[in-house]
C-alpha cells in the first residue's frame, strides 16, 4: 500500500510519538491472536483461564496454558514491525510504546521506553507474600509454590484486574502529550488499555491506525492504514528516512 503524503509529513513533524500495540503486532512472529477468527478466545474462554478464581480452582491449568504460550514466545523473534518501530527512535526524540503484550518482544527489537499494561510472561509472583520469581521457573505439570507456601503466579493482568497503575499512568500522560499516536494490531476493545485511543485524541495528536481489517475505532482514527505491521511500519520508516536524507 502506498502511505499518504500527509500522514508522512504529519510523522515528520512530530516531536514525540507513542505506539499502542496489540497482539496483531507479534501475529507475524508466530504468537497468535485472541479475537477474530484464528483467535484463541475462540478455542478457549478466557473466564476459564485468564483471571484469579480460575487460577484458585485449578493452578496447574492455569499454569500449563500459561507456559505453553511462554514456549510459544521464547521460540519467536520480534518482526519487522517491531524493529520499525525500535528504528523510529533514531529519528526521532521520544518514541514510546504502550503494549498490552506480554510478550516481551518491543524489548528484544530493541525499543527503549516501553509501558507494559497488561504486565510480562516473564515475571512471576507469590500470592501470598509476593516474592517475585523472574528466572525461569520450572514447571513439571504442577503450579510452582513459593519458599513460604503460597502459590507462584504469573505477572500478567487478568480479567477483572486492575491495570499496573504506574505503567498505565505513564501511558496516559504519554498520549496527552505525543505529536502522532499510532494504533498497531489491536482491536481496541479492552479497557481501560482501549481508553488511551480517546486520550490521545482528545489532547489533539493525529491518530493512525494500522491493522489487517477495520475496527471498532477505525472511524475514530485520522487515517487508519489496512494491512500487516509487518509491511507498513518498514515502509513508513522507509518513507521517513527518505524524507530526512538519510
Ligand atoms: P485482539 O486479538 O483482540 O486483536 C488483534 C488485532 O490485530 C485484530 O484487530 C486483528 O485484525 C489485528 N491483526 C492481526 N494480524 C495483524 C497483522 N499482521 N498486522 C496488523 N494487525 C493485525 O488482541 P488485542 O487487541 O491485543 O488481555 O487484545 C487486547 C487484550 O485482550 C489482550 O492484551 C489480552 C486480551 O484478553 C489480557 O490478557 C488482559
Ligand atoms: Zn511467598
Amino acid at each position: 500500500m502506498k502511505i499518504p503524503e500527509q500522514v508522512i509529513q504529519k510523522i515528520l513533524s512530530a516531536r514525540s510519538l507513542v505506539f499502542f500495540t496489540g497482539a496483531g503486532i507479534s501475529a507475524e512472529s508466530g504468537i497468535p491472536i485472541f479475537r477474530g477468527k484464528d483467535g484463541i478466545w475462540n478455542k478457549l474462554k478466557p473466564e476459564e483461564l485468564a483471571n484469579f478464581s480460575a487460577f484458585l480452582r485449578n493452578p496447574d491449568l492455569v499454569w500449563e496454558w500459561y507456559n505453553h504460550r511462554k514456549q510459544i514466545i521464547h521460540e519467536s523473534k520480534p518482526n519487522a514491525a517491531h524493529y520499525a518501530i525500535a528504528r523510529m527512535q533514531e529519528y526521532f526524540n521520544e518514541v514510546i510504546v504502550v503494549t498490552q503484550n506480554i510478550d516481551n518482544l518491543h524489548r528484544r527489537a530493541g525499543s527503549k521506553i516501553i509501558y507494559e499494561l497488561h504486565g510480562n510472561i516473564e515475571r512471576n509472583y507469590c500470592v501470598k507474600c509476593r516474592t517475585f520469581y523472574n528466572e525461569e521457573l520450572a514447571f513439571e505439570g504442577k503450579a510452582p509454590v513459593c519458599k513460604c507456601g503460597g502459590l507462584i503466579r504469573p505477572d500478567v493482568v487478568w480479567f477483572g484486574e486492575y491495570l499496573p497503575q504506574d505503567q498505565f499512568t505513564a501511558s496516559e500522560e504519554a498520549a496527552n502529550n505525543c505529536d502522532v499516536f499510532f494504533i498497531v494490531g489491536t482491536s481496541a476493545v479492552v479497557y481501560p488499555a482501549a481508553s488511551l485511543v480517546y486520550t490521545a485524541r482528545k489532547s489533539g495528536a493525529f491518530l493512525i491506525e494500522v491493522n489487517i481489517e477495520e475496527t471498532e475505532i477505525s472511524r475514530n482514527v485520522n487515517e487508519s492504514l489496512i494491512g500487516k505491521a509487518g509491511e507498513i511500519l518498514p515502509q513508513i520508516v522507509e518513507a521517513v528516512m527518505n524524507k530526512q536524507g538519510r
